[in-house]
């Protein structure tokens, strides 16, 4: 009698309190990807009963779309497209089109047991083809024009990226993006938005990117002159000057204010002699933004004297003869050497 009533109580709870359904699978959370003209597979996580299945039915959107009994039912529009395991149920979608998005139904009647079911969302997407950045044609000068840039893409655009030289775009009062990241609007123009911008275009199945180089006309910002600032006489003298500048700045040379010849970024003086000591103002120009600025190398000689302590006496009687000449003793027995910049 005990034992009847456990098994009573055993059925009572398996018929109250288990679903009369039982939902399983799917392998992956969320919805599964399809690319238009790909395949897909629904594949449960069921293991092939020892007693085969008495139906395995898919539908869709309220339409079966197979039904595998003894005979099996497709329904038209799947024919030729669709492959069931009809030991575990997976079922695969071939040649896929857009309207095959939507959620699936799986309803499987095993020989001895309960009714199972599951269910799984699949998204078809137009793969992405071809991605392309256009910007309206003018030259830009920095502060003083404005511009944007559109990404536009051939295919089921979900996602647009924003990646300027490797990294991604920095939002700032004159840099925004529209509604979708389609357009990037810039306004005004800055020096620090000169440079390869990338547009990304993504959907869960393919993705292109494409490039744009944006130009900014800036500067001479930050015009330097790479040189010595004191050099033997008799040695070659090379000054370089730079400028941060797009379009890359045009140069001039002036020595103690009287303009030179020279229009390279570097100015050389092959054998330094005392007349050629002075001030080197490098200017740069540039030929877009019309701006200018210079700079200026204060170039001073050096020399030695090498000799005993009354040599240099003399020596110091030549020595004055250049103004300004800041000298300073070197005594290395029996030498004593003086240099003397001026
Ligand atoms: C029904 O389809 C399944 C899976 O394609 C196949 O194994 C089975 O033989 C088919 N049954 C009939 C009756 O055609
Ligand atoms: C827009 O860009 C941001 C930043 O890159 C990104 O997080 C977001 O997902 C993008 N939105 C769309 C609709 O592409
Ligand atoms: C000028 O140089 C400074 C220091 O090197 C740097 O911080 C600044 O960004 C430069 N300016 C431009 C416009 O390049
Ligand atoms: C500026 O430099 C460019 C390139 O070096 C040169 O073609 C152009 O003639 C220069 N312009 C002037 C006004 O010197
Ligand atoms: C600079 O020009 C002035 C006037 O033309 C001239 O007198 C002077 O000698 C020049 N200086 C140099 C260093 O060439
Ligand atoms: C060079 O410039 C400095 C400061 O600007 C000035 O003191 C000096 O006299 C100048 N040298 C010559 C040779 O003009
Ligand atoms: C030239 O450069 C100096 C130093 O960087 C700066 O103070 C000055 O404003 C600049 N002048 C022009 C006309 O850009």
């Amino acid at each position: 009698f005990k034992r009847k009533s456990a098994i009573l109580v055993l059925l009572w709870i398996t018929f109250c309190f288990k679903p009369a359904q039982k939902f399983f699978f799917l392998p992956e959370l969320g919805p599964l990807s399809g690319a238009v003209g790909g395949r897909v597979k629904f594949a449960t996580t069921l293991s092939p009963p020892e007693r085969p299945f008495l139906s395995v039915s898919w539908d869709f959107k309220g339409v079966n779309i197979i039904t595998s009994t003894s005979t099996n039912i497709t329904e038209p529009g799947h024919t030729n497209r669709i492959s069931l395991d009809r030991a575990t149920g997976t079922l695969e979608l071939r040649n896929l089109v857009l309207e095959d998005s939507g959620e699936y139904r799986l309803t499987i009647i095993p020989d001895r047991g309960l009714q199972r079911m599951g269910r799984i969302t699949l998204n078809v997407y137009v793969p992405i083809t071809a991605a392309t950045i256009s910007s309206p044609a003018a030259v830009l000068i920095e502060g003083q024009s404005s511009t944007t840039l559109t990404c536009e893409g051939s295919g089921s655009i979900i996602t647009r990226e924003w990646i300027k030289d490797g990294h991604h775009l920095h939002l700032t009062d004159s840099l925004n993006l529209g509604m979708d990241n389609r357009t990037v609007f810039i306004q005004p123009v800055l020096s620090s938005n000169h440079g390869t911008y990338q547009c990304r275009v993504s959907n869960p199945v393919s993705s292109k990117t494409a490039s744009f180089h944006l130009t900014v006309n800036y500067g001479p910002y930050n015009v330097s002159i790479i040189g010595p600032s004191a050099a033997w006489p008799g040695h070659k003298v090379t000054m370089q000057c730079i400028a941060d500048s797009v379009p890359p700045a045009n140069f001039s040379w002036s020595f103690n204010g009287n303009n030179t010849n020279v229009k390279t970024s570097t100015f050389v003086i092959e054998k330094l002699e005392p007349k050629s000591i002075g001030n080197y103002t490098c200017t740069a120009r540039n030929m877009v933004t019309m701006k200018e600025n210079s700079t200026i190398l204060d170039l001073r000689g050096k020399m030695i004297f090498i000799g005993h302590a009354f040599i240099v006496g003399i020596k110091i009687g030549l020595v004055a003869s250049f103004s300004s000449c800041s000298a300073f003793l070197l005594y290395t027995p029996p030498r004593l050497q003086m240099i003397c910049i001026f």
